[in-house]
């Protein structure tokens, strides 16, 4: 059977939550393998909102779900939404591995901390997440295997408070020793859920079908995006094996997600950015209000040279295009097609942010239209929006299977 993977392709909130919990009704166990709690994945089943920020989002299709050992885990965050999914009525099968990081106080702390004193800001999530995995591969890192049994704990935190102390104290910070019992307590709740995940995973993929769902998108990934204005993780292709631990042979299908623009949280470039009126109307009429932080979250047309890239590392079959109907009622709508840069014409997504920062999109215009919102059938949608979701499968070389029309579940379209 095999697995399926659900990528953010620009810089993060795409809509993967909704288009996750579209597709976990096809599947048998949905996966997350990479970041955080700094993911906030806004889900809408019958009206009522749900945000998750470590569920994986085939949690409401009554799915097995699974937290992969690429994720590092808040625990308090995570208890928080097993509760929140219990006191609505669903019962949370979820495994969750015993290889994850956990995300220690003094990591939101140092996060806080680096954010204050850096030159330039990242414009972080501050949950902890870059120094979470700024340990782990400094192998100073405490995982779930250990948060669950209270003696390996004690011994973990007494190795590397030493080191932490010292770290905090330059920053004229101190941190009382009263997270240990808390964090015992985090450990006993949440042992039932804890087991090996590489195992479970291996064990049915070749039977079942498991969607891999990312968190952040392509230009957020610590390799592949506007470095350092990322996040510290993966969410590309790449992430599902090392934060998995599957095969790459195993994965038989990539969903790229792609907002029908553009937007972007925190520092860093995006050559589409729109100050004015239209950057002001795609906020206002999509909420570009961050699900973690509550930002508003920077706007502007779609770019197809960021979009290229991010298919072409991801190897991605087919699009899912989000908020089609937040377009609805403009007069024109731009799409990037290269960039312009010292006078000549860039059709690759530069590496350097200094190049980036000084890219001007060049852009074709097409004909807006009226009434794409909601609409369940692809033979619905205004002649223009057709025009222009081929537009883009013709300049992305790759087909728009998937159409989304408004936050809900049913607003969607499959071809
Ligand atoms: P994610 O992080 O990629 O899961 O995306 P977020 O949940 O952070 O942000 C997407 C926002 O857009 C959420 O509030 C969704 O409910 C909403 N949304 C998703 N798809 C659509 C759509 O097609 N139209 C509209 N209007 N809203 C959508
Ligand atoms: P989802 O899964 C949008 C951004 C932050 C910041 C940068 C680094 O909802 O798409 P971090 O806290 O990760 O060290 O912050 O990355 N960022 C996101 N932006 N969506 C997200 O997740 C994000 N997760 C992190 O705003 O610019
Ligand atoms: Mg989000």
């Amino acid at each position: 059977m095999g697995g399926i993977a659900i990528i953010g392709l620009q810089w993060g909130d795409e809509g993967k939550g909704k288009i996750t919990d579209y597709f976990a009704n096809f599947v048998d166990c949905v996966v997350r393998y990479q970041g955080g709690n700094n993911a906030g994945h806004t889900v809408v089943v019958n009206g009522k909102k749900y945000k998750f920020h470590l569920m994986p989002s085939g949690v409401l299709q009554r799915k097995k779900v699974v937290i992969a050992h690429g994720v590092v885990v808040n625990p308090e965050v995570l208890l928080n939404e097993i509760e929140m999914l219990e006191g609505n009525g669903f019962k949370v099968d979820l495994m969750l591995s015993d290889r994850a990081h956990v995300i220690m106080p003094y990591h939101i702390l140092l996060d806080g901390a680096e954010e204050k004193f850096r030159g330039k800001k990242i414009g972080t999530t501050k949950r902890g997440i870059g120094p979470c995995y700024a340990d782990k591969i400094a192998r100073h890192g405490i995982r779930v295997c250990e948060l669950i049994d209270e003696s390996l704990l004690k011994e973990k935190i007494e190795t590397i408070m030493p080191v932490k102390e010292r770290i905090l104290s330059a920053y004229g910070m101190k941190m009382d020793k009263e997270f240990f019992g808390r964090y015992v307590e985090y450990g006993k709740k949440l042992k039932k859920y804890v087991g090996n995940t590489i195992s479970f995973l291996n064990s049915i993929i070749d039977e079942k079908k498991v969607l891999f769902e990312g968190a952040q998108g392509t230009l957020l990934d610590i390799d592949y995006g506007t470095y350092p204005y990322t996040t510290s993780s993966n969410p590309t292709i790449g992430g599902i094996f090392t934060g998995a631990g599957v095969s790459p042979k195993k994965i038989e299908k990539v969903i790229g997600v792609a907002k029908a623009y553009t937007t972007r949280v925190g520092e860093g470039p995006m050559p589409t950015e729109e100050k004015g009126k239209i950057g002001n109307y795609l906020a206002e009429k999509g909420g570009e209000y961050g699900t973690t932080t509550g930002r508003k979250r920077r706007c502007g047309w779609i770019d197809l040279v960021a979009l290229k890239y991010a298919c072409k590392i991801n190897g991605v079959d087919e699009i899912a295009l989000t908020k089609l109907d937040v377009l609805d009622g403009l007069e024109e709508v731009k799409i990037c097609i290269a960039y312009e840069y010292e006078g000549k014409s860039l059709q690759e997504f530069p590496s350097s942010i200094k190049v980036l920062e000084n890219c001007k999109p060049i852009y074709e215009s097409l004909p807006g239209w009226n009434g794409s919102a909601g609409k369940k059938r692809y033979e619905d949608l205004p002649l223009n929006a057709k025009k222009y979701i081929e537009f883009i499968e013709d300049k992305l070389n790759t087909p728009v299977k998937i159409i989304s029309t408004g936050a809900g579940r049913e607003e969607t379209i499959l071809l």
